[in-house]
């Protein structure tokens, strides 16, 4: 007779972010009516901007930053899970987590792309993440010390990213809210195995416990610090809210994700490092610590525990990768005399 299968429950989500998620699946952002008029216009209607359409430098610029740092971040973020696919536990899991890292990769050209839209080159985005001009998200600067750390990883930081992502699928930015509803269901993924991934570590030995008792006390405040500095302190957020590029305030996704996180610490069993998170039945939310914003400036600014290390592991693989861009870069510019007998250029 065979055996039920046990596994671990549905995860709870609020209803904020189903709503969010919902909105962002029923919209169609090729199939809109455009209203004529100009950029105000449009953004006014609640209309994509595409990339034919006559914007605003700032408007231009504050996406190429913003989309080439959230690139940079998906692609430099592979680095603490992939030191632990050849470390894996067992088959399953290792396959789980080479396919999460190939889709971070992914990620990262989608949003490569989008930036190219908008007349940014890859080579140039490219050179400012290598040079320190252009920053990543600052939690990739923690170590990922144990088997547990990939899993507390996804189940906050992959989360996090939904929390903050799936607004983004609403971005006024034609390109960059179509990537973002690809990224999130795969993010969706990413989250989930590492929810189910801890839940077996819980149900596991005292030492298994323990592991991921002590990933996710870490992972707690850098999760927290990836919503950016607090409202007061955010200098770019009143325009790109203005501009629908972002959607909700820093402190409001953060205390989105706070709420989110606490029933399902609470069916993991494992418990958020913070003595002041309790439910506040006036706000309706939860009453949380804010992150040490000193500390994530610090991590911001190049000094966290593995700034270094990763943008040096970055800058390696990017010029063992030299050859096959020049290959490729070769192969298109003979393809292309081929078929058109154009230059190729
Ligand atoms: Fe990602
Ligand atoms: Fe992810």
């Amino acid at each position: 007779m065979s055996q039920p299968i046990s596994g671990p429950p549905p995860m709870p989500v609020t209803d904020w972010l189903s709503a969010q998620w919902d909105d962002a699946c029923a919209l169609d952002p090729r199939g809109d009516a455009r209203p004529d008029g100009g950029f105000d216009d449009l953004i006014a209607a609640e209309r994509k901007i595409e990339p034919r359409d006559q914007m605003p430098s700032g408007y231009r610029e504050t996406l190429i930053r913003q989309l080439g740092q959230h690139a940079h971040s998906e692609v430099v973020g592979m680095q603490p899970e992939a030191h632990w696919i050849p470390r894996a536990p067992t088959l399953h899991r290792k396959a789980v987590l080479l396919a999460k890292v190939q889709d971070e990769a992914g990620h990262g050209l989608y949003l490569y792309a989008a930036a190219e839209t908008l007349g940014a080159t890859r080579e140039d985005m490219l050179a400012a993440l290598l040079a320190g001009r252009q920053g990543y998200l600052s939690f990739i600067n923690y170590p990922t010390l144990t088997w547990a750390d990939t899993a507390a990883l996804a189940w906050l930081t992959d989360g996090a990213a939904i929390v903050n992502q799936v607004p983004l699928c609403q971005t006024s930015y034609g390109p960059y809210a179509r990537a973002m509803l690809r990224v999130c269901r795969e993010e969706s993924f990413h989250h989930r195995q590492g929810f189910d991934s801890l839940w077996v570590m819980m149900r596991g030995t005292a030492a298994q416990r323990e592991m991921a008792a002590d990933a996710v006390a870490r992972w707690w405040y850098p999760a927290l610090a990836m919503f950016g500095p607090p409202d007061a302190r955010s200098t770019h957020s009143a325009q790109s809210m203005a501009w629908r590029i972002k959607r909700f305030s820093n402190d409001e996704l953060r205390q989105r994700f706070v709420d989110v996180c606490v029933p399902q610490a609470e069916l993991l069993g494992v418990t958020l490092p913070d003595p002041a998170m309790r439910w506040n039945a006036e706000r309706r939310h939860y009453d949380f610590t804010p992150p040490d914003f000193g500390e994530l400036t610090q991590v911001i600014r190049g000094h966290g525990p593995c700034n270094r290390q990763r943008l040096e592991h970055r800058r390696q693989v990017h010029e063992e990768g030299r050859w096959v861009r020049e290959a490729a870069a070769e192969y298109a510019r003979k393809h292309a005399m081929r078929n058109g007998g154009q230059d190729g250029t």
